[in-house]
């Protein structure tokens, strides 16, 4: 890929300037927060009476603590990272853990639900917390910041803060493909158009609480996940194209959603994550980001067919997921959560300044 040379310098300079302030010991933003799905939970799950959860082995075991702890991975998640470049020198919290309390609140805290989605019926239907419900958290949330530090500083550490979505894989591949009461009423460019209703009120309600950086993700390439080949690829071994073409087509609404919302809410930074393409890019030529794996998960797919759960009794899990890009049949692992994160770092320059 070519990149213009001022284009480097910048992100060059960027990244110095990264490092810098880290090395003096403050994050570049006063607080993270994290909204949406399983790509993103970090153990919200484990305290609700829901199906979707990963908080036992093999989950978690190349993570810091090599424990379980909710990841739907092997170790980091790609917002873990994204904590750890912002210069925090903790995760946030997950909020309905134990750990979601007292000063641990004040460098953020995360709201998301494997399972959840735009869609409320996806979240329902798998008893995870929907996203409005999530917004409902971070107002409660916003309260003990406020009790604990004043007024003056939650307010400048709402509209400072970084708050992040993730959204939109549960809402196709875990309820539109499979639910026919679903997928005969709308076609997927119906459906979307309902989900970019929910985008729309997901932001304008975090920006009626002051807040003013936000950053979504886009969908990833939905028809490469090791689960979907297996379970709409027909026999193929293939990328699943009208999976695929689907989920562009959801990104580029949520491309032009976002420019809508940011003309109209004055004051409003919002970014649209691409990980549709790094994750492609990472799935079609693997060996150019050091994968040697992009089509079998490491664990839950061993034998393609038999099994799309990830479990201590997995069989054929493989023994190092460094070379894989998928940990399990839905989830990048670690490393490739890695490449996204500096992807991430590099298109959200404008979320830290
Ligand atoms: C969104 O739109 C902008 C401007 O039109 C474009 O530069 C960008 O690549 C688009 N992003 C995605 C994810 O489609
Ligand atoms: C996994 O493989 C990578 C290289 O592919 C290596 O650097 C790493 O040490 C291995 N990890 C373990 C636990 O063997």
């Amino acid at each position: 890929m070519g990149f213009p040379t001022s284009l480097v310098s910048i992100i060059f300079v960027t990244v110095a300037t990264v490092v810098v302030s880290v090395a003096h010991g403050d994050p570049l933003v006063p607080m993270l927060c994290v909204f949406g799905d399983s790509v993103v939970d970090v153990g919200n799950n484990n305290n609700l009476n829901t199906i979707i959860k990963s908080n036992f082995p093999p989950y978690g075991r190349d993570f810091v603590t090599h424990k379980p702890t909710g990841r739907f991975c092997n170790g980091k998640l790609a917002t873990d990272f994204t904590a750890e470049y912002l210069g925090f020198t903790s995760y946030p919290p997950a909020y309905l853990s134990k750990d979601a309390k007292g000063k641990n609140l004040l460098t953020g805290a995360n709201f998301a639900s494997a399972g959840s989605g735009y869609y409320e019926r996806t979240a329902q239907f798998y008893r995870a917390i929907t996203l409005t419900q999530q917004v409902a958290y971070y107002k409660e949330y916003q309260d003990k910041v406020v009790r604990m530090v004043g007024n003056e500083r939650a307010n400048a550490m709402f509209s400072g803060g970084i708050h992040l979505l993730s959204a939109g894989s549960s809402d196709f591949i875990q309820n539109y493909y499979i639910n026919p009461v679903l997928n005969r009423a709308y076609s997927p460019d119906q459906f979307s158009n309902i989900l970019m209703r929910s985008f729309s009120t997901f932001v304008q309600n975090l920006y009626g609480l002051g807040v003013r950086k936000i950053g979504v993700t886009t969908l990833p390439p939905t028809g490469c996940l090791p689960a979907t080949i297996t379970l709409f690829g027909g026999g193929s071994n293939q990328c699943v194209g009208r999976l695929n073409q689907d989920a562009i087509s959801f990104n580029n609404k949520l491309n032009t959603t976002s420019q809508v919302l940011q003309n109209n809410l004055p004051g409003l930074k919002l970014v649209v994550f691409d990980i549709y393409h790094p994750l492609l890019d990472m799935v079609i030529k693997p060996t150019d980001q050091g994968f040697f794996e992009a089509r079998k998960a490491c664990c839950g797919t061993g034998t393609i067919e038999t099994s799309l759960l990830c479990n201590a009794r997995s069989i054929g899990t493989c023994s190092n997921a460094t070379q894989y890009v998928y940990w399990d049949g839905f989830h990048p692992s670690e490393s490739a959560n890695q490449v996204l994160a500096q992807d991430l770092l590099e298109q959200g320059f404008s979320l830290i300044s």
